[in-house]
């Protein structure tokens, strides 16, 4: 699993003389950073176009007319995939810089929040039909704060669909270019 640290800084800098290090380092899993690029990749990319978008709608089925929160939207795809099936989404992200791209392909209207998994969430209790989370639990180290959360929004009975990486894929990244890792532990790392 990879953590998390939205607010912390990257663990880079270890050996690097003061005077050397930049002055605003790569904050962890930082998506404004990416996001772009990321949002371009995510459009029409094998993995998320075509194998884990698809297999997240096919497990919420029939959408129309459920209330679904998106929680770690991202630029929007699955907010709109939903959206367009019928249902009432919400969503919200981390990053504002992948906010932005979703304002920019769901319009004004839509219902788009800057919030953190782990922390409290901008909506009162019992409002969701479903929550989706799509490939972001996998930053959070601690789940509990954040699945405990996404219960309180979600109405009795209310379904959370979720993906996340499979370790072996970010492992064996690692290994392919040349770092030992520790398939069973945490990491921060930093995606460029
Ligand atoms: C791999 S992208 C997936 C985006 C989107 N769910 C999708 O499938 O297209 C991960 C997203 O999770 C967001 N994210 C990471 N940690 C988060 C957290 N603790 N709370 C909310 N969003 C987070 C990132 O900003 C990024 O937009």
């Amino acid at each position: 699993m990879i953590s998390d640290d939205q607010h912390g800084q990257a663990g880079r800098t270890g050996g690097v003389p003061p005077a050397a290090a930049p002055v605003d380092p790569p904050r962890v899993n930082d998506y404004d950073s990416i996001a772009e690029a990321y949002s371009r990749e995510n459009e029409t990319g094998l993995v998320n176009a075509y194998y884990e978008r698809p297999a997240m709608l096919a497990l919420a089925g029939d959408v129309a007319g459920r209330r679904i929160l998106d929680a770690g939207c991202g630029s929007g795809p699955l907010f709109a995939a939903l959206r367009d099936r019928g249902a009432a989404v919400s969503g919200f992200d981390a990053s504002a810089g992948m906010l932005e791209l979703a304002r920019r392909r769901l319009g004004e209207d839509a219902d788009l929040q800057v919030a953190a998994l782990g922390g409290p969430l901008p909506y009162a209790d019992d409002t969701f039909d479903d929550v989706v989370a799509s490939l972001v639990m996998h930053y959070l180290e601690d789940w509990g704060p954040a699945l405990t959360e996404l219960r309180r929004v979600l109405k009795p009975g209310g379904r959370l669909i979720m993906s996340v990486d499979h370790p072996f894929a970010i492992h064996g990244l690692e290994y392919l270019a040349g770092n030992k890792t520790d398939y069973f532990a945490t990491y921060d790392r930093i995606e460029e």
